[in-house]
Order: structure tokens, then sequence, then C-alpha cells
């Protein structure tokens, strides 16, 4: 196996207003599995094509945003070493136990990044029903539902000392950045990384408050699924945000759109395959606009000042 360390965002844990209309409006809209709750009354979420237990975590609150972000890393050792490398950072660790508050989730080291988020990594995840099936495997074991989410992909997060915060995933947890977006000073202002292969795993922009959730995406099978989402969200009310589109920065073709809680959410499809030899993508500050909506070639009026 060539990729150690993490391997792939893989989890958020996000704040939700009302909890039976959000549950309604994963499952059935976002096309969601509900695989269980809580006993303080969270819900258990995952998409059709996940092995992993759950990817998302519904949590009812006076406020939208996320709680934490979790990566899945390649092996339990690993854990040991990110958790002195995060204290030698200059971060702050702490050790959830394996159960303590996510079901089938084994021990995480769990920091908070100069931007104000906290990140879990994790090595062990039970599986749960509907997972991919292994034997002669179909394309599905359950017809997605909904816009079909396939599975966890990446998400944007925005905080100030953002510089910080992408010094740390990437002198500690190995990410590398794929893309990034220029101030017109010649400063980065946003920065996209990956650990693996994927084209980004999150990305991170400069703000003034920290913590803050742009938006956090699932993966569909293609473009024409991307079509096909559309369709349910205008059947469903469902307000969008932008697209369906295309970003310049990693290609990926999307839609932005919004949770009945204000959470902005993105479903996307294509981009490019990452490796880490490959030389890092600059958007000048004269074509960010092309960098993030790839056909208007502008951003719109929502896109630096709405957040969760
Ligand atoms: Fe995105």
């Amino acid at each position: 196996m060539a990729i150690t360390g993490v391997l792939r965002a893989a989890m958020m844990q996000l704040r939700v207003l009302d909890l039976e209309t959000s549950v309604d409006f994963y499952t059935n809209v976002v096309g969601l599995f509900e695989v269980g709750r809580t006993s303080d009354g969270r819900v258990l979420l995952k998409g059709y094509d996940e092995f992993d237990h759950h990817s998302f975590v519904l949590r009812k609150a006076e406020t939208a945003g996320m709680d934490f972000m979790g990566f899945k890393v390649a092996s339990d050792a690993y854990l040991d070493f990110l958790a002195g490398r995060t204290k030698e950072f200059g971060l702050p660790v702490e050790i959830v136990p394996a159960n303590a508050d996510q079901p089938g989730v084994g021990r995480r080291v769990s920091t908070r990044v100069p931007t104000g988020h906290r990140l879990d990594f994790f090595a062990d995840i039970e599986e749960s029903d509907p997972k991919p099936s292994i034997l002669n495997p179909e394309i599905w074991s359950v017809e997605p539902r909904g816009i079909g989410s396939a599975t966890f992909d990446h998400a944007l997060l925005f905080g100030p000392g953002s510089a910080e915060t992408v010094r740390y995933l990437m002198e500690v947890c190995g990410f590398a950045a794929v893309e990034k977006g220029l101030l017109p000073d010649g400063n980065t202002f946003v920065t996209w990384l990956s650990c693996a292969n994927r084209a980004h795993d999150v990305a991170v922009l400069e703000f003034d408050q920290p913590g803050k959730l742009h938006h956090v995406a699932y993966k569909l099978d293609n473009w024409n699924d991307i079509g096909h989402a559309a369709d349910i969200m205008t059947m469903n009310e469902v307000t969008i945000d932008a697209g369906p589109m295309r970003h310049g920065a990693t290609r990926r073709q999307m839609i932005y759109f919004f949770d009945p809680s204000g959470n902005r959410l993105e479903t996307c499809t294509s981009g490019y395959a990452f490796y880490p030899d490959m030389p890092v993508r600059v958007w000048d500050f004269d074509h960010i606009g092309k960098g993030i909506f790839y056909y208007t070639r502008q951003l719109n009026d929502n896109f630096l000042k709405v957040v969760s």
C-alpha cells in the first residue's frame, strides 16, 4: 500500500436546528441512510457506497455549523505518531476512547487547529449496512435514493490563521497543497489540500471568524447524476446556492445547496486524481472567480459571506 498516514476525509458531525426535519432532508433528499442513533439523540448516517459505520452525524443545537471533521488514517500506530507530532507542533491533543461518543469508531486523536476547527483522526471503524458488496460486487447493494450521495468527500473550512492550519496539515499530517488562490498582494487566502489521491480532502480559507463551515460535500457517480440531483432539489424546494456548475480549481462538477438549518452542502463528481509529484496549481486574484465558478467566472454574493 503506497498511501500511508491519513487516508481520507471520512466524517463530520453537524449541528442542525430541527432534528427530524433534518433527518427527513438528509435521508430523502441527500440520500444518506440512517444507521443508528446515540443515547443523547444524535443521528448517524452514511452514503450508500461506504463501508464505514457512519460518515455523518446530526446533532440538534441552537446554532448550525460543524462540531468536528474526521479523517481515517492507515493504522493505530500512526495515531500515536500523529499525537506526538501534533503536540510538538504546539496544538492541543485529546485522546477520545473507542466508542466514547461515536458508536463503532475506534480511539481518536482530536485536536483544534488554528482556524478554530476540531479535527479528529481514527484508524478503526466498524462496518454497517448498507455497504458495497465484495463478492461478485454489483454497483450497489441498495438502490441509491434522493440525489444518490455515494461517499463522504471533502469540506471547505473558514477561519483565521489559515496559513498555520495549512502548515499543520502539510508538515504534521502529510497533506499536499494541490491548488491555491492568491490575494492581490500575492499572499495565499485559500488552499486546497489532498492527503491521498482525491483532488482535495479539505480546503482552508482565511476568514475573520473561527471554526466556520463553508460547505461539506458528498460525491455522486457522474455528471448525469448532478443533473438528476438538481431536478430532485427543485422538486423538494431545496435552496440552491450555485450550480449545476464546475469548479475551475480541482475541476469538480458540483451543486452548492443549503440544508434546512442553513448549512451549505455540496454534491460533486469528477475532478482529477492527485499524485504527490504534481506542482501546485495557482489562481491569481484576478481569476479566482473562475477558479471557484468556472462558467460564470465570478464569485456569487454568498460565497465569501454565508457560512455556518
Ligand atoms: Fe467543495
